[in-house]
């Protein structure tokens, strides 16, 4: 997350301070900041993202920073790491 580029979802192309937004305009879950965002839904994250994993851990620390509360824990998940679930 604290690349140059401050990119957090690759996949979306959403960065910290659009979620961060999100999260002042409301989004309490990881569920949220993927419907006002876009964040989260994508499904090369192995591809795109540095990591080499899904921005969702990112996306919940970033939740937990801003409102410094205990959020969701799971259940929205992007494509790639659905598997399982629904
Ligand atoms: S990196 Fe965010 S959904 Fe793939």
């Amino acid at each position: 997350m604290d690349d140059a580029t401050d990119l957090v979802c690759y996949c979306g192309g959403v960065d910290r301070a659009t979620i961060v937004a999100a999260i002042r305009h409301g989004a309490s879950s990881l569920k949220d900041v993927q419907r006002m965002t876009g964040a989260g839904v994508g499904s090369r994250c192995k591809e795109l993202n540095p990591k080499g994993v899904c921005c969702h851990s990112d996306i919940r620390a970033i939740i937990e920073a801003e409102r410094g509360s205990h959020t969701e824990s799971a259940s929205a998940s992007c494509s790639c790491c659905a598997a399982g679930e629904d």
